[in-house]
């Protein structure tokens, strides 16, 4: 008894010195907040997986109005979808509560739209540093293709691909080549900070698209490979979307922001290299895919 007695003030001690740690921590975005009692506890839920940040060695002062001016619209836009994610995943949990999937496919879709509140947040911060302003995301909620005549499990498999194997196996490849052009500590490290999340997103589609597969037979199959262009066209929608004005400087590239015609060229690296062989892997065909994003493609712009 004694023991237990003492293992249980140990583990209250623990409490109190997280408590504690809790206290120096600030929040990252102070003006998007409730101003209730659910604060410190949304505080806990974002620091779930703490990369520090070292908020106070950004060398924004460094670069002239314009390059500022084009960093705060870019991650204006990147708050507005990490923003728009967190409604993405809550959508798709619907999807798979439905399907009856597996207990860690589902905390692990509702914890990726808790990661995409901290991504929004991180990304309004960047937009003070670089455009002065403490602004909210726009409001609003994206859909996710429904057929209430299909299996549930057709549809959960369909609607994870285009989320989760695609937009962010993208998210990674995307990530990864603009951080490692990024010098500026913050925006290297918020880059960091939003990549190791996006990981974890990418690898729940993958996993669940196994899982159904296992489990549908070939109309899994077709609902996948149907999936495919519609998925795709979906990114490349996004890589080909009009950006904001503004040159992209040496200067602003360091602070972590390609072109849109190296934007391009990662994404057909990606479908080629990752996507198709991925989906091909797993017995869904994918038709035309390298050749629609091959080499034509990424040098249009
Ligand atoms: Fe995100
Ligand atoms: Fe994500």
């Amino acid at each position: 008894m004694s023991t237990d007695g003492a293992e249980l003030r140990g583990v209250a001690d623990e409490a109190d010195v997280a408590d504690a740690r809790d206290d120096l921590f600030e929040p990252v975005s102070e003006w998007w907040l409730s101003g209730t009692p659910l604060e410190p506890e949304h505080h806990r839920l974002m620091r779930r997986r703490l990369v520090p940040i070292p908020w106070a060695e950004s060398t924004a002062a460094a670069l002239s109005p314009a390059e500022r001016g084009r960093l705060a619209e870019t991650w204006t836009r990147r708050a507005a979808a990490e923003y728009l994610a967190v409604s993405t995943f809550a959508v798709l949990a619907i999807d798979l509560v439905a399907a009856g999937a597996p207990a860690d496919v589902l905390s692990l879709c509702m914890r990726a739209g808790i990661d995409e509140v901290r991504h929004a947040e991180l990304c309004l911060r960047m937009i003070e540093i670089y455009g002065g302003k403490r602004v909210q995301p726009p409001p609003g909620m994206s859909s996710l293709p429904d057929d209430p005549a299909r299996p549930k499990l057709f549809q959960a498999l369909a609607n994870t691909m285009l989320v989760s194997c695609v937009s962010e196996t993208y998210a990674t490849t995307v990530l990864t080549a603009t951080r490692d052009l990024t010098t500026d500590p913050v925006a290297h490290a918020v880059l960091t900070s939003i990549y190791s999340d996006e990981v974890m997103h990418a690898r729940l589609g993958w996993s669940y698209l196994r899982y159904g597969l296992e489990r549908g037979g070939q109309g899994a199959i077709d609902a996948a490979a149907a999936m495919v262009p519609i998925a795709l066209r979906g990114v490349a929608n996004v890589v080909e979307r009009e950006r904001p004005v503004g040159e992209v400087t040496e200067a602003v590239r360091g602070h972590g922001l390609m072109t849109p015609a190296e934007e391009r060229v990662i994404y057909s690296s990606c479908v080629r290299e990752v996507l198709v062989p991925g989906f091909e892997a797993l017995g869904i065909p994918c038709g035309s895919a390298v050749q629609d994003y091959g080499d034509q493609w990424a040098h249009a712009a």
